[in-house]
């Protein structure tokens, strides 16, 4: 019966090709496979294929303006007020860190979860060690216990928890510090719109994006378990910045004094071509305009000290008031389109490996929900002080093991 009620769905929506290898299955399998038919949503699925085939749609009504900021390294007198403010928070116990390590990695080319990438330093550590000292370090100067929340995926949480337990979680102690989570995933899709099907004959699904955090944090109870040990912020970053600076009592301080749920640090642009997405207001709402949205008219504007008007880069380092991360939970956000490429089985039972992308993959991002709140804080910090991301293989020559190494042993002095 309920075979037959799943079949009608799929010739509902075009894909009845999900059961071609069901009957090769063996029972756990097919419960498997029927379990996650289920659960699949064909109606966003297929409104968000329709959308493949048009451009991403822009409201062109939408406007764009500044956004303030504060420079940290010209607080002046300010600096210490902050700085006090959010030191008595961490000493509070009231700060939670969250990883996000759910990514699929595919510029670096890494055969493995990102976060166990040794970036070549001479202590052969893994980013993930990397990350777990700085919140070491930070745990014992505030003389307070800040746990750590590691965000994965179905493709790389058995990995990344193995990759753990191996490391003797570095010691960071277990289930009092340190708690893993899923993240949410989408189906993966071929150009004619057809659900992919996997090497293992269930559904090819992909991580939903950085975006899928915060839905991810309250679906799977980490936000009420932060609640019980009376958390109050979280910071959430991503895995693959060696530089990134979790534990920050200005920021933090700025945000208490400003009353704002979310503040986020910026670096400032490179150059006004650099390919960053920089904060912004749209129609009134924090939010981030993408490199690729950006007219060279407001890439260059400057204000009247020559600072670039949109010149504060996101770099995915970030900080909410659990509140925020509730509200931007319950709503969901948009689904961008990345074209990649995945291993599939075709209709034959032949796994297929492609040389070139030949798949959608639907992700939201996590800024995209910045706009949830009225008002967020922005403190511009230093590249070289928090700002080393590990993006592509050394061949690329930019955001690769090679620079991140470099500046990660200027930054302490390693050389
Ligand atoms: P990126 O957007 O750089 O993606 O993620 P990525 O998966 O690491 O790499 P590519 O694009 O495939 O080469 C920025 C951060 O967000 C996390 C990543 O793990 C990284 O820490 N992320 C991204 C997730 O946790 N889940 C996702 O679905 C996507």
């Amino acid at each position: 019966m309920e075979l037959e009620e799943i079949k009608a769905i799929l010739k509902k929506y075009g894909q009845e090709h999900l059961l071609n290898h069901y009957e090769n299955l063996d029972d756990a399998h097919k419960k498997e496979l029927l379990k996650e038919i289920k659960n699949i949503d064909f109606e966003l699925m297929h409104s968000l294929y329709q959308k493949t085939e048009k451009a991403e749609e822009k409201n062109q009504k939408d406007e764009i303006t500044p956004i303030e900021y504060l420079d940290k390294y010209k607080l002046n007198d300010q600096y210490k007020y902050y700085e006090a403010i959010g030191k008595k928070e961490i000493k509070a116990g009231k700060l939670a860190v969250v990883t996000m390590a759910g990514g699929q990695g595919t510029r670096l080319g890494h055969d493995g979860p990102k976060g166990t990438y040794d970036i070549g330093l001479d202590s052969h550590k893994s980013l993930f060690e990397l990350l777990c000292d700085g919140i070491k370090a930070e745990a014992k100067k505030y003389d307070v216990t800040i746990p750590w929340f590691i965000m994965t995926s179905k493709q790389n949480n058995e990995e990344t928890i193995e990759f753990f337990k191996k490391n003797k979680f570095f010691g960071y102690q277990k289930d009092k510090n340190i708690f893993f989570f899923n993240q949410g995933e989408l189906p993966m899709m071929d150009t004619e719109g057809k659900i992919l099907i996997g090497e293992d004959g269930l559904i090819k699904l992909a991580a939903d994006g950085h975006g899928g955090t915060y839905e991810a944090l309250v679906k799977n109870g980490m936000t009420d378990k932060m609640k019980e040990m009376g958390i109050e912020w979280v910071f959430i970053a991503g895995v693959d910045n060696c530089l990134i600076k979790m534990v920050d009592p200005v920021l933090m301080g700025i945000a208490e004094d400003k009353k704002v749920t979310v503040a986020c640090k910026s670096i400032v642009k490179a150059n006004p071509k650099e390919k960053v997405g920089v904060f912004c207001k749209k129609n009134g709402k924090p939010n981030v305009i993408e490199y690729t949205e950006i007219t060279e008219e407001m890439a260059n504007a400057t204000d009247e000290n020559g600072e670039l008007l949109y010149g504060e880069s996101h770099i995915l380092s970030n900080l909410f008031n659990i509140t925020a991360i509730e509200r931007m939970g319950a709503n969901p956000l948009p689904y961008h389109l990345a074209y990649k490429k995945a291993t599939y089985m075709d209709k034959d039972g032949n796994i297929i490996e492609p040389d070139s992308p030949n798949a959608y993959k639907f992700e939201a991002f996590l800024f995209d929900a910045f706009g949830e709140v009225d008002e967020m804080a922005v403190l511009r910090v230093k590249r070289e002080e928090e700002f080393a991301p590990v993006k592509n293989a050394d061949s690329a020559g930019v955001d690769c093991p090679r620079t991140a190494r470099k500046l990660y042993q200027e930054f302490y002095h390693l050389d």
